[in-house]
């Protein structure tokens, strides 16, 4: 069976052809890093406008590239929520058109399940209940998800999401956008030895039955630390490696709370953050101390926003019959069972 995926949520426009739900066919995206680079952040407007204006020559791209047509395709997947209302809209347009002409299924498919699921791609063996840890530019949060299109919040954040974080202190640091990337490689070449804690640790008193993110507080650190000192003595490469210390202890305490709590030993993490190797690596290690189960899409592309996984999440809700109508609305937020 061969999907359509379309992706327009954020700021990525991507289109991915899938085969029975594991097999990647073609991806193509395009990146609107920098026509938002200047603003240090997504511009809603310009985002959509960008959407619409690559997301025809996208499409036309993965068929000619897979040397499918339009004929071969047995659905169509399109990210339905959360994210920018203009930018869905313009994906969730161009899968009601394509499923309405090509008398095909359309599937609406909740973005922060298809970062999760997506692993399907790279592994079989992924079996429900799974704690699903989602971390990315917009969302820190994690979900017990109990089949596909069935996934309920257990943690959220009170604030800033962990990749936003990334981009603002990097902002901070004068290191440039996106910050995550940015800021593991400048962490990376910091060899010194300052012992942590350098910046406090995050959300110390939580009540141990609570799972909770908050990363604005970590940002006022930086922020202070920085106007504290003069710029001579500051090391830029030392601040990036404590802020992303300090940011993913937090990461790896909420991880350890919900698998305590709920009991499943089953850990899903995705999501662009999820592309850092000093956090893979981590988890890694605590995953193997607690004994449970762990992965992420090992391939980078997939932990950022794109095409593939709405195209591997539609094929399992398609099985499932679980499907839109023409008239399926897009939104800004997720749409809890
Ligand atoms: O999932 P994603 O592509 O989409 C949005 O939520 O828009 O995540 C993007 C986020 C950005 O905030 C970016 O700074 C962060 O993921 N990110 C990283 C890394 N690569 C991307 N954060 C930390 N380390 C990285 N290597």
């Amino acid at each position: 069976m061969i999907g359509l995926g379309i992706e327009t949520s954020c700021d990525e426009t991507s289109i991915g052809i899938v085969e029975d739900g594991k097999k990647q066919i073609v991806l193509t995206l395009f990146s609107q890093i920098e026509l938002h680079s200047a603003f240090k952040g997504v511009v809603p407007e310009i985002a959509s406008r960008a959407h619409l204006e690559k997301i025809n020559f996208l499409l036309e791209t993965a068929l000619e590239e897979s040397g499918l047509k339009f004929t071969d395709l047995d659905y169509v997947a399109v990210t339905a929520y959360p994210g920018l209302l203009g930018s869905l809209m313009v994906g969730a347009q161009m899968a009601r058109c394509l499923s309405y002409a090509l008398e095909i299924p359309l599937i609406a498919v909740d973005h922060l399940e298809a970062h999760l699921n997506v692993v399907r791609m790279e592994e079989k063996d992924i079996s429900f209940p799974y704690i699903g840890v989602l971390l990315s530019g917009g969302n820190s949060a994690i979900f017990q998800v109990d089949g596909f299109g069935n996934m309920r919040t257990i943690g959220d954040t009170k604030d800033d999401a962990l990749g936003e974080a990334f981009d603002k202190v990097a902002t901070l640091l004068n290191l440039g956008y996106p910050g995550g990337p940015a800021i593991e490689e400048s962490a990376r070449r910091f060899q010194g030895k300052t012992a942590p804690p350098f910046f406090p640790e995050l959300l110390k008193d939580l009540p141990s039955d609570k799972i909770q993110f908050s990363y604005s507080g970590l940002k006022t650190a930086v922020l202070y630390y920085l106007k504290k000192n003069s710029t001579n003595t500051i090391n830029i490469d030392e601040v990036a490696y404590h802020f992303q210390e300090t940011a993913f202890q937090l990461v790896e305490k909420n991880i350890k709370r919900a698998v305590k709590l709920t009991g499943i030993r089953n850990v899903i993490a995705a999501g662009g953050v999820m592309a850092n190797d000093t956090l893979r690596q981590r988890l890694n290690k605590v995953s193997q101390k607690m004994n449970f189960k762990f992965k992420y899409p090992e391939k980078k592309i997939l932990c950022t926003d794109n095409g593939v996984m709405v195209a591997c999440l539609g094929y399992y809700l398609l099985k499932e019959g679980k499907l839109a109508g023409i008239d399926f609305r897009v939104s800004p937020s997720r749409q809890e069972m």
